[in-house]
């Protein structure tokens, strides 16, 4: 039997194949435009009715309010920052959709990921400060969001000290946070535990086809 109890003296050749990526910022101007963008929201909220599970009634980005441009510029500005990140920096182009989501009490969003889309995010517009309720059945933090381990069941022989060991990556980011991730990283949001309402924009991004997007295969 062996045990690995000493690090070696030498060091081999690691490499991080296929990383999964997650960008977060906290976008500069979000408390000149949350309360206006609230507003709209709630509005349109009253507006439609079910609005979050119909979410495609409104493409948000459509709606001339320098609150949604403000946040288009934004969005924009870290798309093209996750493309640097990967090395897509040769001009490609991209389209934007939108959609508001306001969790009430005991809302929730079950696994799934953005189908037809090449990146997904989410603004966080205004966020309950804590549970009205204690959690009997979750760990999570009320309204927090969870990612899950793209390897389907890699964790099932995880052991202690894997940092890879954990299928579940949970978060719950702050208002004024954006964040940005693959569109087919499953992801969840766990149960609004507070008569606060949980609000958030979030987003799809599509790629504009070009011959340059295949690249030299
Ligand atoms: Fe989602």
């Amino acid at each position: 039997m062996s045990t690995a109890a000493n690090t070696p003296a030498w060091t081999p050749e690691f490499k991080d194949l296929w990383p999964t990526l997650l960008l977060r910022r906290r976008l500069p101007g979000h408390e000149e435009h949350a309360d206006t963008l609230v507003e709209l929201v709630e509005k349109m909220d009253r507006e439609h009715e079910q609005l979050t599970a119909r979410f495609q009634a409104v493409d948000i980005f459509g709606l001339d309010h320098p609150g949604i441009a403000w946040l288009r510029k934004c969005i924009d500005e870290s798309v093209q920052a996750y493309f640097h990140r990967v090395g897509m920096d040769y001009g490609i182009k991209w389209s934007v959709s939108g959609w508001s989501n306001t969790n009430r009490f005991g809302d929730y969003h079950a696994p799934h990921n953005h189908a037809w889309s090449y990146l997904s995010g989410t603004y966080y517009l205004k966020m309950p400060e804590e549970s009205d309720v204690e959690p009997r059945q979750s760990r999570a933090p009320s309204a927090a969001i969870s990612f899950y381990d793209p390897r389907a069941a890699a964790s099932m022989l995880a052991v202690a000290g894997e940092t890879l060991g954990n299928y579940e990556f949970t978060l719950r980011p702050e208002a004024g946070n954006l964040m940005l991730w693959d569109s087919a990283l499953t992801h969840s949001v766990h149960a609004n535990l507070s008569r606060e309402t949980r609000i958030t924009i979030s987003f799809n991004i599509s790629l504009t086809w070009t011959e340059q997007n295949l690249g030299e295969r």
